[in-house]
């Protein structure tokens, strides 16, 4: 029976991953839970909500409650993280501060997911390092932004086992099963690239292969967008492809329009959420009490945690299960580096994830995808070692990023900002 420590365990979303937990509560029955956040408030919430919950529903779980690290990762075989430094006001920063300059402006991807690599990167290898004197075994399932620069971090600077998790390819694929008019059970998507920017052109229903270019003229008619979900643009873009692209495409292929909405929109998603917080918060607190506690899914969380539990249970389980994760890439895309992470299948089991041999990007998307990776490597080590030269010449990469001096206006900006979550910098 495995011990999880829940890093960020104050979150909006705790409620989706309590919900993940009890989906697979017979097969963790026993386990031991610590959940740890630095809002003693907001875990003390999360951690009744838990217990009330699981009793409700009869699962054999344990939970005990930390505002402390290092206690609470002692022993542990898995940590799962989803906080985000800086919070919900870093975010903002994050999504307003390469808007002024003419550049989507959005927490993993471009330079705004570069601000949150950098307030990330530190804190995570702070839990490796942690690791390392108190449970040098453990997994460490990342959920944290940007998933895929934070965990090549880890993996390049300390000896923490890590993998990079988005459910992002969940969404994405009920999307296309609409749009393709395929059913989502039986479909398996070979979703290939780095995170948020995955491509396939390769699908099977019940293991047999579906002719995509006829499913993709056909379309049927795209449902409305949501804030992670534009079906239009993934139609749009896929149809002109002759492929399925991830939902975080748009802000590539349609970068001046969606930049455009977002200044028009006035605020931005962190503000939004911000704005709907206290009552979701006052909701979840109503029912953490309550003897059978049904609490808001206003901020999601329920893909989200699913995802992770059953990760958990292929590792803990040895099941050898498919999953779309962040991971080295070794050999799975034949023309990306060993060593690199990349959003690729795999199959998880008490080894951790051994990513399948995909072959070759498709070549109208294997220059961009090769670019966003160099970004993210260079990102990473910009992140981990504070190094201001590695963050310009990281941003240059991007393909936001088409002036030198918008690199380093966002830059400077953006560190200034972010000052007090930086001590690399
Ligand atoms: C999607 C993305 C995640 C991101 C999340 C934010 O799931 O794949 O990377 O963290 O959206 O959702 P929110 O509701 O906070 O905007």
């Amino acid at each position: 029976t495995p011990r999880i420590a829940v890093v960020g365990a104050g979150s909006g979303y705790m409620p989706g991953v309590i919900r993940g937990l009890l989906h697979r509560a017979d097969d963790l029955a026993g386990a031991e839970l610590v959940f740890y956040d630095l809002d003693a408030g907001h875990l003390d919430v999360m951690t009744r909500l838990a217990r009330n919950m699981f009793a409700a529903r009869g699962a054999r779980f344990t939970v005990t409650a930390s505002t402390e690290l290092k206690p609470a990762l002692d022993g542990v075989d898995f940590v799962f993280t989803t906080f985000r430094p800086g919070g919900l006001a870093g975010r903002h920063l994050d999504e307003s501060i390469p808007l002024k300059y003419g550049v989507v402006g959005q927490e993993t991807v471009g330079p705004g997911g570069f601000l949150m690599a950098c307030r990330s990167v530190p804190v995570l290898l702070d839990i490796a390092r942690t690791l390392a004197e108190v449970a040098p075994d453990a997994w460490i399932l990342n959920y944290t932004n940007p998933t895929n620069v934070v965990t090549d971090a880890v993996a390049r600077y300390s000896d923490a086992k890590i993998i990079g998790l988005c459910d992002q390819w969940v969404g994405d694929t009920e999307t296309w099963a609409e749009l393709l008019g395929l059913p989502v059970e039986g479909l398996e998507i070979d979703w290939i690239g780095t995170n948020h920017g995955t491509w396939a052109e390769r699908v099977r229903l019940n293991g047999e292969p579906i002719d995509i270019a006829t499913r993709l003229a056909d379309s049927a008619p795209p449902g409305a967008a949501t804030p992670h979900r534009d079906p239009a643009r993934m139609a749009e873009a896929g149809k002109a492809l002759g492929l399925l692209v991830n939902s975080y495409s748009k802000y590539y292929f349609f970068h001046d329009e969606v930049v455009a909405r977002l200044r028009d929109q006035g605020t931005t998603r962190a503000q939004d959420i911000m704005a709907m917080l206290p009552d979701y918060y006052a909701q979840v607190a109503a029912e953490a009490g309550k003897e059978d506690p049904d609490p808001s899914r206003d901020r999601g969380g329920g893909e989200h945690g699913e995802f992770a539990v059953d990760v958990i249970c292929a590792i803990a389980r040895d099941e050898r299960r498919r999953f779309i994760v962040n991971t080295r890439n070794q050999g799975a895309i034949a023309s990306l580096e060993r060593d690199a992470i990349v959003e690729v299948p795999a199959i998880v089991g008490r080894q951790g994830p051994t990513p399948l041999v995909m072959g070759e990007l498709p070549r109208a998307v294997r220059g961009l995808t090769h670019a966003i990776h160099e970004y993210e490597w260079l990102a990473a080590d910009a992140a981990a070692t504070g190094d201001e030269r590695t963050a310009l010449r990281a941003l240059m990469a991007h393909p936001f990023i088409t002036s030198m001096h918008t690199a380093e206006k966002i830059l400077h900006e953006g560190l200034a900002a972010h000052a007090p979550h930086l001590p690399q910098f």
